[in-house]
């Protein structure tokens, strides 16, 4: 055994190797599973005792140089690879420029911090949903027009509770007053489908959010102040907003808000066609059969509900005047959002 060790040794110390692979090679003949060390240790075992104390000390020796050579060659192997590849290592990395949000992401999450911070909890549903959900809890009457083909997407027909594309969010309403405890109070933002011609002013997808808010005593006028609230949040403290008798079917009675126009304040630009406002979502008391479809007593609980256009409000809020800007992914039109937050 002492023979080997110094001959092992004698051959660590003039190791030589040019590439990586002849280290590995090298470390495998002397460390590796059936390497030569490797088998001296399992020799080690059988020898007798009075020789264990000098032999084992040799090996451990044996075993430290040769794991520093090879660590050395590796090291210098993998450096003069480097620096022969033809890869100049002194010119300039690459820019990367960083990406930028979505203004529908920004303007969504602007809008749910907002309801975040009056205490909202964030709702989400399908967006393949069943015609149970999307209009017959909520009131719609069996032949209104928003059930019809051309404003729907059907996934299946010809069942009792066809499966469909949502049109609306609204049905995140039903299934949240369906499972949740009450009070409910949440915001829903997702994605929408609407068998629509695509121009600047509709798209057959867009996102909305709705919010909903389910407790005793929820008044109209609780209704006002949260939007009024929202409405300074989003476009400034000095905005105003007004509201508009409207008809939802599951809402009684329904509104539309306008907020006053941040751009000419008021005054009349194109932007607000002359009118000094600018429509920005639909709301009003949920209607009692909307409740009690959902297994809430209507006569001890009231509630608000409201549905905006995520890319209506992105709109205002940053002049864009075509809707199809948010889907052609133009990285002229995208990089203008890249300073509206931090990425
Ligand atoms: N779901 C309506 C739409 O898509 C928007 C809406 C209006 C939602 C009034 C509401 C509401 O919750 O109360 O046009």
């Amino acid at each position: 055994m002492k023979e080997q060790i110094e001959r092992i040794m004698a051959e660590i110390q003039s190791l030589q190797c040019k590439t990586e692979k002849e280290v590995e090679e090298a470390r495998v003949r002397l460390l590796g599973k059936k390497g030569e060390i490797t088998q001296l240790f399992d020799e080690f075992r059988t020898i007798a005792p009075e020789l264990k104390r000098e032999f084992g000390q040799k090996l451990n020796v044996l075993k430290k140089e040769a794991t520093a050579k090879i660590d050395e060659l590796k090291a210098a192997a993998g450096s003069s690879s480097a620096a022969s590849s033809s890869e100049d290592a002194t010119m300039p990395g690459d820019i990367y420029t960083l990406g930028s949000r979505h203004p529908v992401s920004i303007a969504r999450e602007e809008i749910v911090g907002i309801f975040r911070k009056f205490g909202y909890d964030v709702a989400e549903g399908p967006e393949v949903e069943d015609d149970y959900h999307v209009f017959e809890a909520l009131n719609f009457p069996p032949n209104h027009p928003a059930r019809d083909m051309q404003d729907t997407f059907f996934v299946s027909t010809g069942h009792v509770n066809p499966l469909l594309l949502r049109t609306h969010t609204s049905s995140v309403q039903v299934r949240a007053m369906e499972s949740m405890k009450l009070p409910i109070r949440i915001v829903c933002p997702g994605r929408v489908f609407r068998n629509e011609a695509i121009s600047a002013r509709a798209h057959c997808i867009f996102h909305q959010i709705e919010g909903l808010y389910i407790d005793e005593n929820v008044t109209f006028a609780d209704l006002k102040q949260a939007i009024l609230l929202f409405a300074r949040e989003m476009f400034g403290p000095d905005a105003q907003i007004r509201m508009r008798p409207s008809y939802f079917p599951f809402t009684e009675p329904s509104a539309e808000v306008d907020v006053s126009c941040n751009i000419c304040h008021g005054k009349g630009c194109n932007i607000c066609k002359g009118t000094g406002w600018l429509e920005i979502l639909g709301c009003g008391m949920v209607d009692p059969n909307v409740l009690e479809a959902s297994g809430i007593d209507s006569k001890k609980y009231s509630g608000f509900a409201f549905g905006m256009g995520i890319e209506r409000i992105a709109m205002l809020k940053w002049q864009v005047n075509d809707l199809r800007h948010y889907f052609e992914n133009d990285m002229r039109f995208l990089r203008e959002f890249s300073t509206c937050v931090e990425v």
